[in-house]
């Protein structure tokens, strides 16, 4: 698998993340290692997880069980230095029970946020559950507007110069948001994210649309020229929904798209796999596997070793530039 640079840290990270997010919950552990064991296999090394990752599937569930099972993992296979291991905080929950059955509004505004206190001891017990002594990127989940940025950023800091992170990320964060980040960091020499982790896939959230998760227009030009910043986009195929109709009618992740211009990419994108003879889904990787500017590494979530291995199928398909164009040229607006 090839690499891209990490910002501009020299660190090389795969071409495709694999998210953890359904280990050790929907996805057993013996697929679940399997499926780690082939991507560093296959070459690959950027693995992301969260503190929070995943107390929603089952009555019971607390959160811990992604990065345990990747504790074991590394405990067992002794892989930690082939591994370039991202987490997060301040999406976690203290009390999922009481969360089960609660809209996502509700559900967000009891997460942990972003406090000192809450990132120092986040990392604390991320790296206790993950039995490793650091973490190469470690993400603020949620950007949280309540916290002042100026204590978020300088516990983050600390925790960079104790060395229980390498680099720092944000995700599910409004541009203006990154750009004052930025500059905080700048006045005060604090480490600045090197990647964010933003809701980014072929589709184009609805115009006029606000959304602090979802790429839009502003924030690819902002990454376009702050080559610092990679892009870690996360639902790459919105849940599988390229591929399946049904799906696409009931998922509510398709809520923020639907409309003409979904509906334009979806006609050229349907076409061209079909003249490729490869899937929608596997289309749409490697879509985003072309995109250069901004550098933009798909996050892949996969809940079944099949699921896997259809995803990194997606490393065998070339586009020409033609193919890109034409991709890039649909829609129903303006990009
Ligand atoms: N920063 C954040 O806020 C945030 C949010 C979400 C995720 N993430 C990270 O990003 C990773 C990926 O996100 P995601 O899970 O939303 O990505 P995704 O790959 O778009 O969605 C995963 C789901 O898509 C379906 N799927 C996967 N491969 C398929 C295939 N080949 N054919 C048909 N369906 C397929 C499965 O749905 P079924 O289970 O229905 O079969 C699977 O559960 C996560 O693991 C996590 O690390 C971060």
């Amino acid at each position: 698998m090839k690499t891209v640079e990490l910002g501009r840290t020299g660190e090389q990270v795969s071409q495709i993340a694999l998210g953890c997010m359904l280990m050790g919950t929907l996805t057993d552990e013996a697929s679940s290692v399997k499926m780690l064991d082939h991507y560093l296999d296959a070459g690959g090394n950027f693995v992301d997880t969260a503190n929070c990752y995943a107390w929603w599937p089952s009555p019971g569930n607390t959160g811990d069980e992604s990065e345990e099972l990747i504790g074991r993992w590394l405990a067992h296979g002794g892989r930690r230095d082939q591994v370039f291991l991202a987490t997060k905080c301040g999406a976690r929950l203290s009390d999922p029970e009481e969360a089960r059955g609660k809209t996502w509004e509700e559900v967000q505004a009891r997460f942990e946020g972003a406090s000192p206190d809450t990132v120092r001891r986040g990392i604390d017990d991320s790296l206790r559950r993950l039995g490793t002594d650091h973490v190469d990127l470690y993400y603020v989940h949620v950007d949280d507007r309540s916290t002042p940025l100026e204590e978020t950023l300088s516990a983050l800091a600390e925790i960079v110069r104790a060395g229980k992170a390498r680099y720092v990320g944000w995700s599910n964060v409004r541009t203006w948001r990154l750009e004052r980040i930025r500059q905080l960091c700048d006045r005060h020499g604090w480490p600045a994210p090197v990647a964010v982790q933003q809701q980014h896939s072929y589709l184009r959230r609805r115009a006029g649309l606000s959304h602090k998760s979802i790429v839009d227009d502003e924030q690819l030009d902002y990454l376009r020229t702050h080559d610092d910043l990679t892009l870690v986009a996360y639902s790459p195929i919105l849940k599988g929904v390229y591929d399946d109709p049904e799906k696409r009618r009931n998922h509510d992740i398709m809520d923020p798209y639907q409309g003409p211009d979904a509906e334009a990419r979806l006609a050229a994108l349907t076409e061209l796999a079909a003249e490729l003879g490869v899937k929608p889904n596997q289309l749409v990787l490697a879509w985003l596997l072309h995109q250069t500017s901004p550098t933009t590494v798909p996050l892949i979530g996969p809940r079944t070793l099949d699921q896997y291995l259809a995803a990194m199928s997606a490393l065998d398909v070339t586009l020409d530039a033609a193919h890109v164009e034409r991709l890039d040229a649909a829609g129903a607006h303006a990009p």
